[in-house]
């Protein structure tokens, strides 16, 4: 690309406000010294993203999107760096010529053209030879059309050892080939990766073809049980198997539009899903839901909503992903008679698109059902299954639906009457509510408002010493979380205090998101704003602007306000180890384990002791 130079870059980026670039695209009100508006990165109802005009960056307390003007511009219209400095530019009046050669410097660029080319020979061959009239037949009968074949770019590698590569070979370096885990290049012979199989193409978000996977289909393969029903392509430089999202990038325009996604366990069934008019659904590449999909999916969809197989292995896969989907809104669709959507869609023409809309149930409600105990007449059973369902009802926030889940499980419950599920579940609220204490509660500020001062309450934090956030829409943080971003706003703008901190040597931030961003100050020989900007990439980018946006503080500093955040530090690990005690109590109860019960109420008095809690 055109090496633009970076004091051009500095002259466009100066010459207009950012509030009036976003204000075409956002409608922005003014809130205090910011501007707020609804993100356009993710759904939300109530404003979480922030445009700062005095230091012109953006920041959204939601999804954690940031950056500035040009940043912006790439994010929202989804163009390069390049196109965007060019539009502010015009937007400014300042003339620029920019070399529009198309970019030519990834790396991987050959890798991705040899999956596309290959895309287009396995689409080809499907579409315009016998044997592809074969397989075509085998998908016709499975359901599918030309039509859907053509969207969804399906192909056919032909049981030759190398045809792909004998179509390749001259336009593609060797090392390209191995690279790309199309070809395998054994001892002395050559062979394609994938033959004899119905491909599917997997695109990455920009529709580019970075895998495939490979179902097969004739009928002697399909007796054969040593042949995996589908292969995946291996791990490559452009592939990474634990992110990928089968169909993200036809179904993400949808995604953003509903702010929900559906997850589905086989390409079959989104294909039946896009069938029945559902265009918002993806799929993993054969392995479980991952932290990795749900990072990547966060960005498009609030909502999350889990098709899996009717099976006993798919109900486990929902009961694995509600785990892994703890903090998320989610709903689960349940398959009848065992079935797989894509089966399900074959049984009942017509139905599936209804049950995914309409057949929606919460969490707890499958719970109830996957966790239920076969046998429930023994009374210990019943008490184990309240103790495991309690603190997943006492956690929805709404009472209404509190109660009526609690009426559920005394229908379930031979020997409990409304009354003390209730307390159970209400036993449970406590502990909920406890357990934050330490972290949350008594240290929250609502509405970006200090708490009010509460008599001998030592927990209670001067609002002079942790800022009061005067940013609207900001999150609810810990008294911690505050103290972790004063800091590092405090080791931003004083190289006294970074070399402080730097200094005490085995200083940890307690979230990760700060100690990732600590650590890259530290490997900077002088931590400036505008040149730790330059250095950061992804989250780290994301929290430098929280710091930004979240504190506010006087220029002025003291060691006294140093000494204070370093010491809600040390409070903060004490509180740790209390609720770790704690948690253990919890248990010791629950096993009946009494010596235990005692040693460690003895252990909790004396830490809340030390602690003057
Ligand atoms: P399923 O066995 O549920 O396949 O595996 P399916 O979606 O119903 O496929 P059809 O209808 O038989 O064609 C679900 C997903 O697990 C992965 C694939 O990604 C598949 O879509 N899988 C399955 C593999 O990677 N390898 C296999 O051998 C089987
Ligand atoms: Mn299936």
């Amino acid at each position: 690309m055109a090496l633009l130079d970076k004091v051009k870059i500095e002259e466009i980026r100066s010459s207009v406000n950012i509030v009036d670039v976003i204000s075409q695209h956002v409608h922005l009100s003014k809130a205090g010294t910011n501007y707020l508006g609804l993100c356009p990165f993710h759904g939300e109802k109530t404003p979480s993203f922030n445009v700062n005009s005095q230091k012109q960056f953006y920041h959204c307390f939601g999804c954690g999107k940031s950056g500035d003007v040009f940043k912006f511009l790439e994010d929202y219209k989804e163009i390069p760096f390049r196109d965007a400095v060019k539009e502010v530019a015009d937007i400014a009046g300042i003339p620029l010529e920019i070399d529009t050669r198309p970019v030519k410097d990834n790396p991987n660029q050959a890798i991705y053209d040899l999956h596309t080319q290959a895309a287009r020979i396995y689409h080809t061959v499907l579409t315009a030879t016998e044997e592809g009239a074969k397989a075509r037949e085998y998908l016709l009968n499975r359901g599918i059309s030309d039509e859907i074949i053509e969207k969804f770019n399906i192909g056919l590698s032909l049981s030759d050892n190398d045809f792909l590569y004998q179509s390749v070979k001259q336009k593609f370096e060797e090392s390209v080939l191995t690279n790309s885990g199309l070809i395998t290049f054994a001892e002395n012979r050559i062979f394609d990766s994938f033959r004899g199989r119905i491909m599917f193409p997997l695109n990455n978000e920009h529709g580019q073809v970075i895998a495939f996977s490979g179902r097969i289909w004739r009928s002697e393969d399909l007796d054969n049980k040593t042949l995996a029903k589908y292969k995946n392509s291996t791990t490559t430089p452009i592939f990474n198997k634990s992110e990928a999202l089968y169909n993200l990038d036809r179904a993400g325009k949808s995604i953003k539009k509903t702010h929900e996604v559906y997850l589905m366990e086989g390409f079959m069934d989104v294909i039946a899903a896009y069938e029945n008019g559902i265009s918002n659904a993806v799929a993993s590449m054969g392995t479980a839901l991952t932290e990795g999909h749900i990072r990547k999916l966060r960005s498009y969809a609030h909502k999350f909503v889990l098709v899996y197989d009717g099976d006993k292995a798919g109900q486990n896969a929902i009961y694995k992903a509600l785990n892994l989907l703890s903090s998320e809104d989610v709903e689960v669709v349940r398959i009848p008679d065992g079935l797989d959507p894509d089966e399900y869609n074959k049984a009942y023409p017509d139905a599936l698109g209804t049950l995914m809309t309409t057949g929606r149930m919460a969490p707890v409600e499958f719970l109830m059902s996957h966790l239920r105990p076969a046998n429930l007449t023994n009374l210990q059973a019943q008490l184990d299954f309240i103790d495991l369902i309690g603190p997943k009802i006492a956690a929805i926030d709404s009472l209404t639906a509190q109660d009526a889940y609690i009426k559920r499980l005394v229908e379930i419950l031979p020997d409990f009457e409304y009354n003390q599920v209730e307390s159970a579940v209400n036993q449970r609220r406590e502990n909920v509510i406890d357990s934050q204490t330490i972290y949350d509660e008594s240290f929250m500020f609502d509405d970006g408002m200090a708490p009010p001062p509460e008599e001998d309450d030592d927990a209670y934090v001067d609002p002079t010493l942790v800022a009061p956030i005067p940013v609207m829409g900001a999150k609810k943080l810990s008294q911690i979380e505050l103290s972790e971003l004063q800091l590092l706003h405090r080791m931003i703008y004083h190289p006294s205090v970074m070399a402080r901190v730097v200094a005490a040597n085995d200083f940890q931030f307690v979230h990760r998101r700060y100690q990732d961003l600590f650590e890259v100050m530290k490997d900077l020989e002088e931590v400036e704003e505008t040149n730790l900007v330059g250095q950061l990439t992804g989250e780290a980018t994301e929290t430098f602007y929280e710091v930004l946006s979240t504190v506010n503080v006087p220029d002025d500093i003291s060691d006294q306000e140093i000494d204070d955040l370093l010491k809600n530090f040390v409070k903060a690990a004490n509180g740790t180890q209390l609720q770790a005690l704690q948690d253990q109590l919890v248990q010791a109860k629950q096993t009946g384990n009494s010596a235990l019960e005692l040693q460690l109420t003895l252990q909790i008095i004396a830490q809340k002791q030390q602690d003057g809690v």
